[in-house]
């Protein structure tokens, strides 16, 4: 459907690079449920800090499908470039910068979307990362640095000059937050900037809303971060009505059962029991969100100290929820 470098992308939604959510577990869901490109949390490009646990989980890609895309956080272009380079010894196949996430100092540096004010640096960073590597640089940016100053379509220029084979494009402006609507507009413009392929991201959260972006914005994919939280299928969901133009019927509550127990078992598995019971609870709590009794068990779930009581939990809720389901 569309190429990035080498690679041919099979599928018009991908996941968003968002720290401490897409770990190598949630990424090998996604991409099972559909996501044509899922993006690592991001490191920092300074690679003294790669001994930190943290680091060590960010950077493992055992067993990830092709193509494993890392992104790189920081203002320095010879740090980047020396990050980019040791994240492809490391496996790396895509690197991805991050211009577009509102962090403002990695290092006491400028970083993510602090950068855009200062289009020479973003030159800068570019030239320096595509230089160093053999393997397509994409980047990720927000539209501009404030209302008034929307410098997305003149980033977009300079990326695309400096050889950066992706844009994705997160449409607020670094001053919004995640403040307002995302403002599709102006990703359209981006995209027709450029020839390069662009991916529209921010508050995608439905099929239909997905197809009306694309539609929109003229972009080779959509983008999805939060919307995917607790609800992996939804990449399912949009690759089904893009294609056949119907809606699939949600996930039952037993389909929903076994992909969470096989994640939470992925997670206990990654980072060990006691890291992964801590971080399997906010991933419990996004899933059972919408579910009655959720916020209850979730106080509950929240006191296990064990994977094996994790897992039990989840069983008996489920049990328990679908049993109520039959006798009403
Ligand atoms: C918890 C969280 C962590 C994020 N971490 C990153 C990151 O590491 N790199 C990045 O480029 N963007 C990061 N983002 C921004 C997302 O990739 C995305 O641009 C933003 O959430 C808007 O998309 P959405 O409305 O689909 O969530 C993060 C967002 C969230 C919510």
């Amino acid at each position: 459907m569309f190429q990035i470098g080498p690679y041919s992308i099979d599928s018009q939604v991908i996941l968003a690079p968002m720290a401490g959510v897409t770990d190598r577990p949630f990424r090998q869901l996604c991409r099972r449920m559909g996501a044509g490109l899922v993006v690592s949390e991001m490191v920092t490009s300074d690679t003294r800090l790669w001994k930190s646990r943290k680091s060590s989980y960010r950077l493992d890609h055992t067993g990830e499908a092709e193509p494993r895309s890392v992104q790189i956080a920081g203002g320095d272009p010879n740090m980047m470039a020396e990050a980019a380079i040791m994240n492809v010894e490391r496996g790396a196949q895509i690197i991805d910068i991050n211009m577009g996430c509102p962090a403002k100092k990695v290092c006491n540096k400028a970083a993510g979307s602090a950068l855009l004010k200062d289009e020479p640096l973003v030159a800068a960073i570019l030239n320096s990362v595509v230089q160093s590597v053999d393997v397509p640089v994409t980047l990720k940016i927000r539209t501009g640095w404030d209302q008034n100053n929307r410098n997305g379509t003149q980033i977009a220029r300079i990326a695309e000059d400096a050889g950066i084979k992706a844009l994705a494009v997160h449409g607020r402006t670094r001053s919004c937050g995640y403040r307002g609507d995302a403002e599709y507009d102006s990703i359209a413009d981006i995209a027709n900037t450029i020839s390069i392929p662009v991916f529209a991201n921010g508050d995608i959260t439905t099929p239909e809303k997905a197809k009306w972006v694309l539609q929109h914005t003229g972009c080779s994919a959509v983008m999805i971060g939060r919307a995917a939280q607790g609800r992996p299928w939804l990449f399912r969901e949009i690759n089904h009505y893009l294609r056949q133009g119907t809606l699939l019927p949600p996930p039952g509550l037993g389909e929903i059962r076994q992909i969470l127990l096989a994640h939470l078992q992925e997670l206990h598995t990654f980072y060990g029991e006691y890291m992964g019971v801590r971080i399997a609870r906010k991933h419990v709590g996004w899933y059972l969100q919408h579910e009655p009794g959720g916020s209850d068990f979730r106080k509950q779930f929240n006191q296990l100290e064990t994977a094996a009581d994790q897992a039990a939990a989840i069983e008996a809720f489920f049990e328990d929820t679908l049993t109520k389901g039959a006798a009403a």
